[in-house]
């Protein structure tokens, strides 16, 4: 395989441009050419695509965001837009693409292979919701993002007494409120994996830490499980502290990349690409047991993740 092309799609994540530096500097080395592809699978679809060389990479590991920008393509969804994806890969002489993004963007992958396009996918998404691997790219950056914004709120929620309601990003998952509530000390973390009772779980848990000397209470609720405005309220019906809600919002998608997820993500970028070099097959590429390995994309794609329940237990007996 001589000419690749590689995009971020989906939501971005801290990371992302680690790994498109490793992919183009391994795809250089490796005697390919690289095309860097703008706006994900919308950009594919019109041929939005630009020529790689080394300098484009240049003092990009330490920055949040993607430099080849990224879209959620509805258009990308339709087998007519698969289609026209594949024809201008072929005209464009794209061989191979690397898909850096979630599991919404490895199934553009797997349609796209099925068009006759190899691709290779690079899990890189906040949520860590990807079942085939242990980390995402991105996930550690929003893991410590959240604990320094929670451990602010933290700081007048204690002057005031007070509880506070801090919704966290996650999407169906609960990874990013399972971390950053047991680094931050949460009194209560609310995931959608395990199922709570409002007045068990939440009232009574602080009304026995009240009796205990506690005065304010942190409660971290991923966003896949409640509304933070509303909890909050009950809250303050139920037990009459005063309770303030906390969106953190897009701030965790931002920020430059922890160590950890420039590390993966150089791993990863350099993986995919030399498969796509030396194996010319589709798959996703996957941390296992701190080992850099790929699975089929079917198969990556239908692996289920469970929440470490045994965790989320552990976080509840140290947090009253
Ligand atoms: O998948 C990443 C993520 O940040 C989720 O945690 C969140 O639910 C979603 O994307 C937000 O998407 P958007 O940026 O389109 O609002």
């Amino acid at each position: 395989m001589r000419t690749i092309g590689v995009l971020t799609s989906g939501g971005d994540a801290p990371g992302m441009n680690a790994a498109i530096r490793a992919v183009v500097r391994t795809a250089i080395e490796n005697n390919m050419h690289v095309l860097g592809v703008n706006n994900g699978f919308e950009g594919l679809m019109m041929g939005d695509v630009v020529e790689m060389n080394l300098r484009s990479v240049s003092n990009i590991i330490n920055r949040g965001g993607t430099i080849l920008h990224s879209a959620r393509s509805e258009g990308f969804k339709t087998e007519a837009g698969q289609k026209k994806a594949a024809d201008m890969c072929k005209a464009l002489g794209i061989e191979g693409l690397i898909v850096i993004g979630g599991d919404g963007s490895f199934r553009g992958a797997q349609a796209l292979a099925k068009q006759g396009i190899v691709c290779v996918g690079i899990p890189g998404t906040i949520d860590n919701d990807i079942a085939c691997t242990d980390n995402t790219i991105g996930f550690d950056t929003a893991i410590n993002t959240v604990m320094e914004m929670v451990d602010k709120v933290r700081d007048t929620t204690e002057s005031h007494s007070r509880c506070s309601v801090i919704e966290v990003m996650g999407r169906g998952a609960g990874y990013i409120a399972l971390y950053s509530g047991i680094a931050t000390g949460a009194t209560i973390i609310l995931v959608p994996e395990v199922s709570y009772d409002f007045d068990k779980d939440v009232v009574d848990v602080m009304k026995r830490t009240v009796a205990t000397g506690k005065r304010h209470f942190v409660v971290i609720l991923a966003e896949g499980c409640g509304d933070a405005e509303k909890m909050a309220k009950k809250i303050e019906e139920q037990t009459g502290i005063e309770t303030r809600a906390t969106i953190l919002g897009h701030v965790q998608r931002g920020g430059s990349p922890t160590v950890r997820d420039r590390v993966l993500a150089s791993r990863m970028g350099n993986y995919a690409t030399r498969i796509l070099r030396y194996d010319n097959k589709s798959c996703v590429v996957a941390e296992k047991a701190g080992t850099i390995v790929d699975y089929p994309i079917d198969i990556a794609l239908e692996m289920k993740k469970e929440l470490d329940i045994d965790m989320y237990r552990m976080a509840h007996e140290i947090s009253i």
